[in-house]
């Protein structure tokens, strides 16, 4: 019987996966046009700024049922404005699927939004384990001054739906209100 070495490695104290199958992805700043409240601000900021990237690991091919796919997200920590940097957020494509987030390192709010756009934040630290039902859509915002990164696995069906957010953004942003993160509505 062979014996085998893991193909994919998580460092478990950075929760940066390592390995050739691993696909990495950059989110810039001049990517994120029209994400945040004040659009003025953003446009007026370094735009090769890195707001967040994603390394995914996908061992089955996207949109097949059955699998799962596991994922690192590190999110810089700054603001536009008021407003923590923070992903796009999504709801997943085929509706019901859910996911689980977990923190490795820093602080910061995953923002969930149901499907009547009713809105909370769960606070994330290094530890804290989240259960995004299906039908919710998600986004992390940063809210410390070091990097923000969590763990993520989702089915490999789940897909993202960026444009209903696009068009209709979240009920409510993140934003630091005299001092302290305050979820405000829209
Ligand atoms: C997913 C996960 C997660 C997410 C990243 C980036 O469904 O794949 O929720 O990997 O994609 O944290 O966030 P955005 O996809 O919203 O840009
Ligand atoms: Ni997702």
């Amino acid at each position: 019987m062979a014996l085998f070495n893991p193909k994919v490695f998580l460092t478990l104290t950075e929760g940066k996966l390592e390995g050739t199958e691993i696909k990495q992805s950059y989110k810039y700043l001049n990517a994120l046009a029209g994400v945040f409240k004040n659009e003025t601000a953003r446009a007026e900021m370094d735009q090769d700024a890195l707001i967040y990237e994603v390394q995914a690991y996908m061992p089955v091919e996207e949109g097949k049922s059955g699998g799962l796919f596991f994922g690192n997200s590190t999110i810089y920590p700054g603001k536009v404005d008021q407003e923590y940097f923070m992903t796009r957020g999504h709801f997943h494509s085929n509706f019901d699927t859910a996911e689980y987030y977990w923190g490795v390192k820093g602080e910061g709010y995953l923002i969930l939004m149901d499907e009547n756009r009713k809105i909370w934040a769960e606070k994330m630290t290094p530890g804290s384990v989240h259960y995004i039902p299906g039908k919710v859509a998600h986004r992390v915002a940063n809210t410390g001054s070091e990097p923000l990164v969590f763990n993520a696995c989702w089915p490999s069906d789940a897909g993202h739906d960026y444009e209903s957010i696009a068009e209709h953004g979240f009920s409510a942003r993140l934003l630091e209100v005299d001092g302290e993160p305050k979820l405000v509505e829209e």
